[in-house]
């Protein structure tokens, strides 16, 4: 781990002395400027840094926190190949946390910090899974809307200025659009059974539709750092940008599968060319993301528990790294 006054640049240890750093800050914008990837041993600014850190955290606590409302369904799932398919969608999300706690630590934090962050609630996740799961066709429209948002916010993160993060992007974004497919041909089998199942169907667009359109975060004139994200190639699209394309592309999708988006003013707009919607309910908005959603609590109680519980697991891991490097050692001597 390094800290920020010794910076690395191409294998070689400076001060972070202004002076040193004019070329070091010019190299950095030259590589913006050119859409390069900025890579670990990179210089870079501090302040690129803190945002990549809480972003990328934030990302990787929405991955392991989003496994508990569909975890909650993999025992009651109806047939093993409806299990099997939520047991691997969800497994991919840890994976998914994984690969993006690893990014961050290429940035000079460690997970054990982060997920310590996450448990005294330093550090946020998506609002979106602070609502519970109260239908199996939550299960499908949750795979249809939630990882449909996200598709739609993460495939502009594969081409983010920072290697680590684009690259881990890269194999989400192809197991986020299975996540998407396998919740619309949940959907699609329920809409063709019963009529008991296309209210349930239906029911559950309501509840998640507008809790969707949250998770491109608040609109552009209340989000002042975008510009800057924008500007050091993190961020390729405004939160608007980014929810007028999930409306435009969820739009035909609901006509297909036969369910109605709960927003009457939800219409075709020839001259923008593109959809207008209804008004988002920001203060519901605000009030999950502080903490008071229907589920923060039960969630980060549950995540507390769980990581209590692996304690053991952690220092059983340690253990057993130390005793192979010790071996490794004697047998060097030898
Ligand atoms: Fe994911
Ligand atoms: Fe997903």
């Amino acid at each position: 781990m390094y800290r920020t006054n010794i910076r690395f640049k191409g294998g070689s240890v400076v001060a972070g002395t202004d002076e040193l750093e004019a070329p070091l800050a010019a190299d950095f914008d030259a590589t913006i400027a050119a859409d390069r990837r900025v890579e670990p041993r990179d210089w870079m600014p501090e302040a690129y840094r803190k945002t990549l850190i809480r972003q990328i955290a934030q990302h990787a606590h929405s991955e392991i926190i989003g496994m508990q409302p569909e975890g909650n369904w993999i025992l009651r799932a109806p047939s093993l190949r409806r299990k099997t398919i939520l047991l691997a969608k969800v497994q991919d999300e840890a994976g998914h946390g994984m690969y993006l706690y690893a990014a961050a630590e290429t940035l000079g934090v460690d997970r054990a910090e982060l997920t310590e962050k996450l448990i005294t609630s330093k550090q946020k996740y998506s609002s979106i899974f602070n609502y519970p799961t109260l239908s199996y066709a939550d299960i499908g429209v949750i795979g249809w809307l939630v990882d449909g948002a996200a598709i739609c916010n993460q495939v502009p993160l594969c081409r983010c200025s920072y290697g680590p993060y684009a690259r881990a992007m890269v194999r989400i974004c192809k197991e986020e659009s299975f996540h998407q497919r396998q919740g619309y041909e949940l959907l699609m089998a329920m809409m063709r059974g019963t009529d008991a199942q296309r209210e349930m169907v239906q029911e559950s667009v309501d509840r998640w539709w507008w809790p969707s359109l949250m998770m491109f975060g608040p609109p552009d004139a209340d989000s002042p750092n975008t510009r800057q994200s924008m500007a050091w190639g993190i961020k390729r699209h405004t939160n608007d940008e980014l929810r007028q394309r999930f409306v435009d592309m969820t739009v035909p999708q609901a006509a297909a599968l036969g369910v109605t988006l709960p927003d009457p003013e939800l219409r075709w707009n020839p001259e923008r060319g593109a959809h207008d919607y209804g008004e988002i309910d920001w203060d519901e908005f605000k009030r999950v993301i502080a903490g008071s959603g229907p589920c923060n609590a039960q969630r980060l109680a549950h995540r507390r528990r769980a990581h209590e519980n692996g304690a053991w697991v952690r220092e059983a891991a340690t253990a057993y790294a130390e005793k192979q490097a010790a071996r490794a050692r004697e047998e060097k001597v030898a």
